[in-house]
């Protein structure tokens, strides 16, 4: 079995390449069919769903706007913890419709956010497409429009994902290997 080593931790080969992009294959044409005519706004979140934005937005092949936020974390002062805002995003998102664009949803908190704050702005539709979906983590309500690949609750690396800043470069998936 194939293995990484980052920083103190080992991680063995989870999901190939190969299988990762018959996945997104799948959700492009869904895409495809789904957004014709419809103008989409991706919005792609950084730092994570880099590599899978890429492969999916050449992939899809009807007229799009590409774009790129990140959300920023810091500390609330209430007990709720660690707040979220999205920050970068330049284009109007009135009347359009958007697809966001995710690496993974865990918990579902991040995206629960996002929802939220972008609904503020009054979008036509709001669509999200995620490389990753932990089903058994899931803790938060999130509309789920386009899933590639569900998976295990196990920590993982590779394709945008990282290990504490590293591994994100890994063209396949790893995930962490129990002692
Ligand atoms: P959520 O808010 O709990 O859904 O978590 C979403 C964020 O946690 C993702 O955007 C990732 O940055 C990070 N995350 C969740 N699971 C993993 C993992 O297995 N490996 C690396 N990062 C992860
Ligand atoms: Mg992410």
């Amino acid at each position: 079995m194939k293995t990484v080593k980052i920083k103190d931790k080992e991680f063995e080969l989870f999901l190939t390449q190969e299988v990762i992009e018959k996945a997104i294959d799948d959700i492009a044409e869904k895409l495809n069919k789904d957004l014709a005519g419809k103008d989409p706004l991706f919005i792609c979140v950084l730092n994570g769903s880099f590599m899978y934005a890429s492969e999916l937005m050449k992939r899809v092949t009807v007229p799009s706007e590409v774009s790129f936020v990140k959300m920023s974390s810091y500390q609330g002062t209430s007990s709720s913890g660690k707040l979220k805002e999205i920050y970068g995003l330049e284009e109007d998102i009135t009347d359009r419709t958007i697809v966001i664009v995710e690496d993974i949803v865990d918990t579902g908190y991040t995206m629960s956010l996002m929802l939220e704050q972008l609904a503020c702005d009054s979008p036509k539709k709001i669509l999200v497409t995620t490389l990753l979906l932990k089903p058994d983590a899931l803790k938060h309500k999130v509309q789920l429009d386009y899933v590639a690949l569900e998976i295990p609750s196990d920590f993982i690396v590779g394709y945008g994902l990282d290990y504490d800043g590293y591994g994100r470069n890994l063209a396949d998936i790893y995930k962490i290997k129990n002692a």
